[in-house]
Parts: C-alpha cells; structure tokens; sequence
C-alpha cells in the first residue's frame, strides 16, 4: 500500500519524516522521491540487518537519511537525539519484512528448518526457544489463544510441555512437527497448524503489541502540530489495538440532531479516513502477503 501512505502522509521538502520500521526502505525511498529528497529522514529498525538493506537503498538520498537502531517505542529519545523536536510524519509498518520470513536462520517461519530465534534486534532478549522450553503450560496456552487466536492452544500447549521432557526444543521444524502431532486430523487441512502458534510467539519474543500500544500512545507528543500518522497492520490484534487507541486520542462529543458528532475538547488527534484502508485487488495479486494488510491515518490535532 505504497501509494496510500504517500497519500496519507503527504510528505514535502523542509518536513521531518519519521519511518519507524524502515526495513529494506521500499516504503522509505517512496516517501522520499515523493517529497524530492529534501526531507529530514529518520530511517529506525530494530534489526541491523535490515538496516544494512536501507543504507544501500537510500543512499543516493546521501544527507537527507538518517537510520538508527532502535526499537521504535524509543521515538522520543530518538527524536531528541537526533536534535529533531517533532515529527511532521510518522509511519509504521507492522510486522517483519520479507527478508526475515525468508531467512531461515532468524527462525521466523515454520516451513523452513533454522534455530528457534524469532528475534527482530538478534542481539539482546529471549529467544522463542527460551519461551517454548520455560513457560509453563498455562502461560504457554494463555499466549498461544491471546496472540495465536488458536482455537487449540490448550492442546498445544501441552504437546509442547510433553515434548520438552525428552528433550528441549531447538528448531523451527521440530516446533511445527509437534504442532502438526498435536492438532486433531479433521483440522490439519487449510493453513499451516502451526501458523497461529509461531505468530504467537513472534509477537511474545518482541513484546509486539506493548511497543505498538506504547508509541501510538506518545505519538502526539512526538507529532508537530497537523503532523500525520499511519499505521499499516497485517493482523487483526494489531488493527483493533491501532483502531482503540486512535479512538482514545480522538474522542468525540455527543452529537446535536442531525449533525455529525462534534471533537472532544481533549482529542489530541483526527483520524484520516472512516475506518481502514484495504488494499486493492491488483495490489493482493502481485502480493499474496499484502492480502490481510489495513492501513489506519491520524493527524495532531493544532
Ligand atoms: C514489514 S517490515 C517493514 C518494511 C518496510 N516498510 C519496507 O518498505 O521495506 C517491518 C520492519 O519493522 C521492524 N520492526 C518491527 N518491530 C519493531 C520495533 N518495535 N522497533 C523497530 N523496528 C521494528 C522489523 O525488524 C522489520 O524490519
């Protein structure tokens, strides 16, 4: 959804463009053609990896690209530190990219065989193997049901503790076998059994939704006044989790008969569109992985 966050975030010379999840830059250098490269870029990730991809893709936008390695929820700090007081646009692009599914050492997907890592910053935190091997079973089916939404978390998660006993789990692969073992035949066909579960523990190992409730939390602290905010999600707990908090920060009066209901005096934010945006049917064609995106827009209220 390239062009729709162009559109939404509007981006021209002299602003401060804050992309928070920068990863290989596709979105980054759009925004950048789009406003003649004479912005204040701020690129962050948390992954030094994807950052490398970044450099390489920006750089003939030379002094305009600044990239940092940081988690995201760290935007305040970031800003200052950059001597930046306030962003003019914001953008967040939920998830991991392309490169880390791909990459079978970083242990992100269940259909190829590589450590139970699962880290997006590979340099500190636990990994997923601390999670499935130390959990308990009551924590392992609480995060399995909330960030899986795995109808059969409860069983896997038992199969998992079953399994550990022999031996502790270390592989993607291993993972996704006990997964498969565990599910009742009827429901082995379709997606992956173990699809919900790895989602789970991605989300658990980068605390995925706290660093997201977090940010959009502080982001009219870090929005010039009329900056824009956009968030692209490709699951339904981090667009119900963006949808709240946006309606949170731009609360609405009750409404006289017959008008639209008025903004509260204490909304510190205007959503952009009536609900998501939904990618269009060209864009899912070329990109089976764009199918579950929804992208959500705010401005700082003046
Ligand atoms: C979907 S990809 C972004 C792709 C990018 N928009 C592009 O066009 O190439 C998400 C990126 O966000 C990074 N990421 C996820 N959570 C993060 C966080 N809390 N802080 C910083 N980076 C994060 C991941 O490492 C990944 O590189």
């Amino acid at each position: 959804m390239v062009s729709e966050v162009v559109g939404m975030l509007r981006p021209r010379p002299g602003m401060v463009v804050v992309d928070c999840t920068v990863g290989a830059g596709g979105h980054a250098e759009a925004l950048l053609r789009a406003a003649g490269g004479r912005v204040t870029f701020i690129g962050i990730d948390r992954d030094p990896a994807a950052l490398d991809w970044a450099a390489h893709r920006l750089a003939r936008f030379g002094d305009s690209v600044r990239l940092v390695a940081a988690g995201f929820d760290d935007l305040e700090w970031i800003l200052r530190s950059q001597g930046v007081p306030a962003a003019d646009a914001i953008l967040l692009d939920l998830g991991m990219s392309s490169m880390q599914v791909d990459d079978a050492s970083r242990g992100f997907s269940y259909r190829r065989d590589g450590p139970l890592d699962m880290r997006m910053d590979p340099t500190s935190g636990p990994t997923a193997q601390d999670v499935v091997n130390v959990y308990s079973a009551e924590e392992l089916e609480r995060i399995i049901l909330e960030y899986g939404e795995e109808r059969y978390a409860g069983l896997v998660a038992r199969a998992i503790t079953t399994a550990r006993r022999r031996a502790p789990l270390r592989t993607t692969t291993e993972l996704a076998g006990v997964i498969q073992d565990a599910y009742p035949p009827r429901a082995r066909r379709g997606t992956h059994p173990a699809r919900r579960t790895f989602q789970a523990l991605r989300i658990e190992v980068n605390d995925e939704l706290g660093a997201l409730d977090r940010t959009l939390r502080a982001a009219p602290d870090a929005l010039a006044s009329g900056g824009r905010i956009a968030v692209l999600s490709y699951h339904s707990l981090e667009d119900r989790l963006t949808k709240r908090i946006f309606d949170e920060l731009a609360p609405r009066q009750a409404p006289l008969p017959g008008l639209p209901p008025p903004e509260s005096p204490n909304a510190r934010l205007r959503p952009l569109a009536r609900g998501a945006l939904l990618p269009g049917r060209d864009e899912v064609e070329r990109n089976p992985r764009a199918r579950s995106a929804r992208l959500r827009g705010a401005e700082k209220l003046s």
